[in-house]
């Protein structure tokens, strides 16, 4: 019944370990009780990233990929509860597959904040476990809740019963002096026993003192291996490893060994990767053949959102990577970023920084996507 109402997207990725995902799954839970079936799997994500992952960038990456599962930016519970929540939960329908990734430790507001990510429409709720900042500890929220397993379990079990959407966790391999694969598991016991089935686990520790949350994603060691092993030891758990990814073969040969790969900065930075993941890991038709047409496709969203008065560079600061390695691709770049801060800023600077680079993209098809 359940392999029935797998979307063919699921159905198609037998060779990796996608049967596995759901079992556990509280999707699945929600097909028995009457609520919308699976449509998304947790094959290949984008990550949450603060200032980056807005909703424009989000519409951009689905531009690139149907499949992937997109997060937004973290939104603290006390932003949702006391800000101007309109604004912090709009998404675009077209963003679908989409997460709301929340920061907080309080189980009661965490659970309203559950419930409206639900009423808005999100696909899943994700609790942040996994950033250092400092801002981040002083608010008792991210990676320091490592060391509080038994909150977050509290945390969770709230949540989950606020909601009918998927609760999920994204966190670390440790904190601070957390060396252990066993404190590691130590986190996720609990929390799965409060009925969280799904964990994103950057796979490498965050030093809370000491180190900015930019060197945080890079000097504490990768160790893919304990997040492989994760997955042998709960097989019933749906394990998303993240930290250090690029392109769709180093994907491939995470999947063998876990459910679902999460790819952020290489994603920002590189966007045009992304146009490999729907072909490349699910089996599907591509999105776009070229650059130029994701550019084609965006320019009615963007002139839609000038009408509306956002401005151009609250868009275009998120494609300044699209052309990546292809010729022109600097003019390119240079060409938005001198113009399209400027308050009187329209459609024709996107078209003029397209200019520079439009059709390159056809002749120099040998770049290829990992370029
Ligand atoms: C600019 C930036 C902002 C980030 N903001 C968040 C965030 O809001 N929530 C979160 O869980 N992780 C955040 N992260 C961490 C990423 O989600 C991801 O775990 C990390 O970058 C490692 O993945 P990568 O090597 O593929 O980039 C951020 C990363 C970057 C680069």
């Amino acid at each position: 019944m359940y392999a029935e109402n797998l979307s063919p997207v699921a159905l198609c990725c037998v060779p990796y370990r996608v049967s596995g995902e759901c079992v556990n799954d509280p999707l699945r839970l929600n097909i028995a009780q009457g609520f919308p079936i699976l449509k998304f799997n947790r094959l290949f994500s984008i990550a949450p990233m603060m200032d980056w992952s807005d909703h424009h960038c989000r519409y951009f990456w689905r531009l690139l990929t149907k499949q992937a599962l997109l997060y937004t930016e973290m939104v603290t519970t006390g932003a949702l509860i006391h800000g101007d929540r309109e604004r912090f939960l709009h998404f675009n329908p077209e963003e679908h597959p989409v997460a709301l990734q929340l920061g907080g430790s309080d189980p009661a507001e965490l659970a309203r904040c559950a419930r409206w990510a639900e009423e808005w429409g999100y696909d899943e709720v994700n609790l942040n476990c996994g950033c250092p900042s400092d801002r981040v500890q002083s608010g008792m929220f991210g990676a320091c809740l490592m060391a509080q397993p038994e909150l977050v379990a509290d945390c969770v079990k709230a949540m989950v019963d606020a909601c009918n959407i998927p609760v999920t966790v994204k966190h670390r391999i440790g904190i601070d002096e957390m060396e252990s694969y066993g404190e590691l598991t130590g986190f996720i016991e609990p929390i799965a026993a409060a009925g969280c089935s799904v964990f994103i686990v950057h796979a490498r520790k965050a030093w809370l003192q000491g180190l900015s949350p930019k060197q945080n994603r890079e000097i504490p060691p990768l160790n893919y291996p304990w997040v492989y092993r994760l997955k042998q030891d709960f097989p019933q758990l749906t394990i998303v490893i993240n930290g250090g990814i690029h392109g769709i073969e180093e994907c491939r040969g995470h999947l063998q060994y876990v459910d679902g790969v999460m790819i952020g900065r290489e994603a920002y930075q590189n966007p045009w990767m992304l146009a490999e993941v729907d072909s490349g890991l699910f089996g599907m038709d591509k999105m776009v053949d070229s650059r130029d047409d994701v550019i084609a496709g965006l320019i009615p969203y963007v002139e839609g959102q000038l009408d509306r008065g956002v401005h151009l560079n609250h868009i275009t600061r998120h494609i300044l990577g699209l052309y990546q390695g292809v010729p022109g691709a600097r003019k390119f770049r240079r060409h938005l970023s001198e113009n399209a801060y400027k308050k009187e800023a329209g459609i024709e600077v996107l078209i003029g920084a397209w200019e520079q680079v439009k059709n390159h993209d056809a002749r120099s098809a040998s770049y290829g996507a990992s370029v």
